[in-house]
């Protein structure tokens, strides 16, 4: 029997903050009157995430021209909204890269960015305008699986082993053995983080975007496709793409043919094709 939301965060208790400094820097990008400064300062209060910061800044994402060496020029080179990215990859790696399932988190935080880069790559090539929107929820649309193994590690662990090596569809067996799946978890989680309404529309439905509500159904489509791009396309390791109705809900959603289809496709692997020299070092 499916479970209810509130049942649902009642199974999973406490849920990861989203960390100090992150919430801090979301709530100056959103107030108009913030200036570089304000934003410069929270962000050096926290070294790994400065040194984060630099590092996602100059490397081959936002293709810089020359290299940014203080959070203030990385500020004002990639402006506000970017800076907003960074700082969600920053927090999004780190909650990856802490569940316990063995070698998975590696390869769940290497589907993420590729799938966030297709994201803003399709967002680019069908001129959806929110193109870091875009990457955010590609960053974050798998994080319900890291909550689940830092919740369960045990029974999800052996759950992830289990869908890798029999290839089988992992969201079934979340919902078998836990009522609930990685989609719900992620929805609860960016919640209780207070991101944008669409975003949690995104996680939510990313398998399954024609059930998205009608204004998130667009945003809710790019993920799921950015979702279907095998991760080899970028150089990155291999992780299992889902078998389901997610890409032909999308590309209804899209108002896309095969041919339209293929062409968008190519134009996101060309773009990944550039990006591919970072998701080995970040
Ligand atoms: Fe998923
Ligand atoms: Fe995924």
């Amino acid at each position: 029997m499916p479970i209810t939301p509130q049942e649902l965060i009642q199974n999973l208790g406490d849920l990861p903050p989203l960390p100090q400094v992150a919430a801090q820097v979301l709530r100056l990008v959103a107030d108009p009157d913030s200036t570089t400064d304000d934003l410069q300062k929270v962000i050096s209060t926290d070294q790994a995430l400065t040194s984060q910061i630099l590092k996602i800044a100059n490397s081959a994402m936002f293709g810089m021209m020359r290299e940014v060496r203080t959070v203030t020029q990385a500020i004002m080179t990639l402006g506000f909204s970017t800076i907003k990215s960074v700082v969600i990859a920053a927090s999004a790696k780190n909650l990856y890269s802490r569940g316990s399932v063995g070698l998975q988190e590696r390869i769940l935080w290497e589907h993420a960015l590729v799938t966030a880069l297709a994201c803003r790559g399709y967002a680019r090539s069908l001129r959806f305008p929110r193109g870091e929107e875009a990457f955010v929820g590609g960053l974050l649309h798998d994080i319900g699986k890291s909550v689940m193994g830092i919740k369960f590690p045990e029974r999800y662990g052996a759950l992830v082993r289990q869908a890798y090596n029999e290839r089988l569809d992992s969201r079934t067996l979340e919902l078998d053995t836990f009522g609930f799946d990685h989609c719900m978890v992620g929805e609860a989680l960016l919640k209780s983080w207070n991101l944008a309404e669409s975003l949690e529309a995104a996680v939510r439905w990313h398998h399954d975007p024609g059930h998205a509500p009608e204004g998130h159904q667009v945003l809710a489509a790019i993920v799921a496709l950015g979702n279907q791009i095998p991760p080899q396309e970028a150089g990155a390791q291999g992780y299992m793409v889902s078998q389901d109705q997610s890409e032909a809900e999308a590309l209804a959603i899209l108002r896309l043919d095969e041919t339209a289809y293929g062409e968008h496709r190519q134009t996101v692997f060309e773009l990944l094709d550039r990006d591919k020299g970072m998701i080995a070092d970040l």
